[in-house]
């Protein structure tokens, strides 16, 4: 399908500043737990087909390919889309990648078993144009897993307090609650079965590194303080 749809890159946001975040100490720890997070939720993939929504530069749609999947990927950025097809092809994996918005998906309904987006409803306001989308794009019994910055952490303070400064990237920023995530998922006709914290330290190197082997203790007390949410959603199979 061609690449129709109006796209925009977001302010610094780049692969670049992605490459520089994975690259920080802090960023390699915390994307670790993210990643391994959001591959739990969203299980064995293998032959499976799967749709990375705002998949940036294309690392985890890459991962989710090495397992086996036929994986697709869309991101409004075309800097990012250009950076995640020279990733596949460094790594040698075929992967559909195509330069398009959440709220309107170069997809025919009902052809993915899972959708998969990580940290892009933070950028959308209102994102139940996207949840129906990503809900229309499942099969039925098919999974959604959203992985999105918590609203009650300390790393959402700090960044809501850049929004108000002046950030251009962070006046953008929504943060959202489980039961908001939840809200969204049911409004689209889905049924939510799990929300999950990670990423509990504040975003300091030495705290990340003190703490990260406390993460999942403390996800399984409570969702608040979290940093980064994972909702895990299925689309209902009609009864007849
Ligand atoms: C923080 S990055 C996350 C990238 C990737 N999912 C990851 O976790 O590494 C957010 C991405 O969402 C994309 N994005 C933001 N709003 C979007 C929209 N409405 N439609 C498609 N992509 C969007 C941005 O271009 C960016 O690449």
């Amino acid at each position: 399908m061609a690449e129709t749809e109006p796209v925009c890159d977001l302010p610094s946001l780049d692969p670049a500043a992605y490459a520089s975040w994975r690259g920080s100490g802090i960023g390699a720890i915390t994307e670790a737990i993210e990643r391994r997070l959001i591959l739990e939720l969203v299980g064995d993939v293998a032959g499976r087909r799967v749709l990375d929504v705002g998949c940036g530069d294309g690392a985890l749609a890459v991962e989710l390919s090495q397992r086996g999947a036929a994986v697709a990927g869309i991101d409004s950025s075309r800097a990012m889309i250009e950076a995640a097809r020279r990733l596949a092809e460094r790594r040698r994996v075929d992967i559909d990648f195509r330069a398009a918005t959440a709220e309107r998906l170069p997809f025919p309904a009902e052809q993915f078993d899972v959708v998969v987006a990580v940290t892009i409803l933070c950028f959308v306001e209102d994102a139940a144009p996207v949840f129906r989308e990503m809900a229309r794009v499942l099969r039925p019994g098919g999974r959604l897993v959203i992985g999105e910055l918590g609203k009650w952490s300390s790393w959402a303070a700090t960044r809501r307090m850049r929004g108000w400064l002046g950030s251009p990237l962070w006046r953008r920023g929504r943060f959202r609650t489980a039961r908001e995530l939840r809200a969204l998922a049911s409004q689209a006709g889905l049924e939510a079965t799990a929300v999950r914290g990670a990423v509990y330290y504040p975003r300091f190197g030495v705290a990340a590194r003190l703490l990260a082997p406390f993460d999942r203790r403390l996800a399984r007390i409570t969702t608040i303080g979290a940093a980064f949410l994972a909702l895990c959603a299925t689309r209902p199979v009609a009864r007849t």
